[in-house]
């Protein structure tokens, strides 16, 4: 099959908008799939905080006033259109009922709470999207959805557009990011999204744990199912400490439950190019990756040590990212003769507790707590090391991008961690990273310092940073699989 037609459904994309990982993939896959020829699709919220002028917004005038009605409740979306950067992909931009004329994502900056009406506003969404498609006459065959913001669609076409003649044969693919985040909400929701109210109690399709459950609503309704790697995958059904009460449903999937290792946009994410970076390098001459170093501690107002490896991590502050368990580890970390960076938000607390070693160990130590994705790209190029000790890790994009920079990873051995990373061997003569020997503050200790060894035998780092450089993690492979998935689903 040739020319499949896709629409590719997101609440994030980069760099319209990105809170994680999610908007890297969802701004990759699409690309790739391009690539192979297909006519695909964007369409995301128009966010108050996308710059119109830079991304070169269009208004479509068949787009500008469409009346979206759920449960008899009408808002008007306004639908923009534009493309991914660099790219021939068409994206669209909804805003809908002004749910997202707001400077946050899913967080309101003002309370740090989520907005009280998320439901509501990724439904209206999620329905603007699909009615956008009927006024573009456009039926696309797959509509690839991702995460509970986009869980609706799957939903909705087969309820409410159940008997619309546009919506028949379209099939709906639902794409598991994260199973931390399912999007639950009170049953009372239900009416307003316009859920059958049935099946938000026990045993019903949208029920969980006193709650309204949208990625368990997705699941039912997708016709495939898919998460972001293969040792995800198993573990969402093996441990429920992972799979958070939905490992049986996706077992009961069968073979419409695959894992599928999210790859690299090595046009944005490769040191001999990259645009965020003062000094570009490659495995051919890294004297840049030193000057990115200088450069980057310089920024956080820390001294540059010559000969001290710089460990860095990237990561929400949360303990399903491991952080607790390196604050555990910190007054060991700062014994040694190592420099580290945490760069991220999340976890108030813990945030706090780890500033308090930004005071005792100013040169050592610094935490930057904002997201920013510019900063991201120079703390991979400036760092010797980087940790990621995830409790579990659906795929997790860090690690990947440190290979290319040439930064060891230093990583739990749990999902997309344990694909993409492998352990050194005891000569440091094969292998990817370190992998820590257990989830604890111990295990962290000693990865660093078997780290720290190898980087003061510079001949050897070199080789390893070398080694590690070449691995390759672009996007064909993973995309290829979509289509198979997409054009088995067709074929049923
Ligand atoms: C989520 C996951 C992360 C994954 C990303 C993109 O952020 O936590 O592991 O890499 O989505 O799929």
């Amino acid at each position: 099959m040739d020319n499949l037609k896709i629409l590719y459904l997101a609440s994030e994309v980069s760099p319209f908008a990105i809170a994680g990982g999610l908007a890297d993939v969802t701004s990759a896959l699409p690309k790739a799939l391009k690539g192979f020829n297909h006519e695909v699709r964007l369409i995301i919220p128009k966010y108050k905080f996308i710059n119109e002028r830079k991304y070169v917004l269009r208004e479509v005038i068949r787009l500008r006033e469409i009346p979206v009605t759920i449960n008899g409740k009408t808002e008007i979306a306004s639908v923009k259109s534009a493309f991914l950067p660099d790219s021939k992909v068409q994206i669209y931009l909804v805003d809908v009922g002004g749910f997202f004329n707001r400077s946050g994502i899913y967080i309101d900056p003002k309370t740090k709470k989520p907005y009280p009406d998320n439901a509501e506003r990724f439904a209206y969404f999620s329905k603007a999207a699909l009615e956008t498609l009927k006024i573009l006459s456009w039926q696309p065959d797959i509509i690839h959805c991702n995460d509970w913001q986009t869980s609706f669609v799957p939903v909705y076409i087969k309820t409410v557009y159940q008997n619309d003649p546009f919506m028949q044969g379209i099939k709906t693919i639902f794409t598991i990011h994260n199973l931390t985040e399912q999007g639950e909400f009170e049953p009372e929701v239900a009416e307003k999204i316009e859920f059958d109210q049935s099946q938000v109690k026990e045993g019903g399709m949208f029920y969980k744990d006193g709650k309204l459950n949208l990625t368990k609503g997705a699941i039912h309704f997708s016709d495939f199912i898919t998460t972001v790697s293969e040792t995800y995958a198993n573990e969402i059904i093996d441990d429920d400490s992972i799979g958070f009460g939905l490992g049986k449903l996706l077992e009961e999937k069968g073979e419409k439950f695959e894992g599928i290792l999210n790859g690299v946009d090595y046009s944005v994410w490769n040191p001999a190019t990259d645009k965020f970076i003062p000094h570009t390098y490659s495995s051919e001459d890294l004297s840049g990756k030193e000057e990115n170093k200088k450069a980057l501690l310089m920024r956080l107002g820390m001294e540059y040590k010559e000969n001290t490896p710089l460990v860095s991590l990237i990561s929400k502050i949360t303990s399903q990212k491991g952080v607790d368990l390196v604050h555990e580890a910190m007054d060991q970390l700062m014994d040694m003769d190592i420099q580290m960076i945490i760069h991220g938000d999340g976890d108030r607390a813990l945030v706090k507790k780890l500033n308090e070693y930004t005071t005792k160990a100013p040169d050592k130590f610094r935490i930057n707590v904002t997201f920013d994705d510019k900063m991201a790209h120079l703390i991979e190029a400036g760092s010797d090391m980087y940790l990621f000790p995830s409790r579990y890790e659906p795929c997790g994009l860090n690690q990947i991008y440190s290979l290319k920079y040439g930064t060891l990873p230093i990583v739990s051995q749990v999902g997309g961690l344990f694909d993409t990373v492998e352990d050194l061997d005891e000569a440091a003569e094969e292998g990817t990273g370190i992998i820590l020997e257990d989830l604890s503050a111990e295990a962290i200790v000693a990865a660093v310092k078997r780290g720290a060894e190898l980087y003061h035998q510079p001949e050897k780092w070199q080789e390893i940073q070398k080694r590690i450089m070449a691995e390759d993690f672009s996007w064909e492979l993973s995309a290829k699989r979509y289509i198979d998935i997409y054009e088995r689903t067709l074929a049923e």
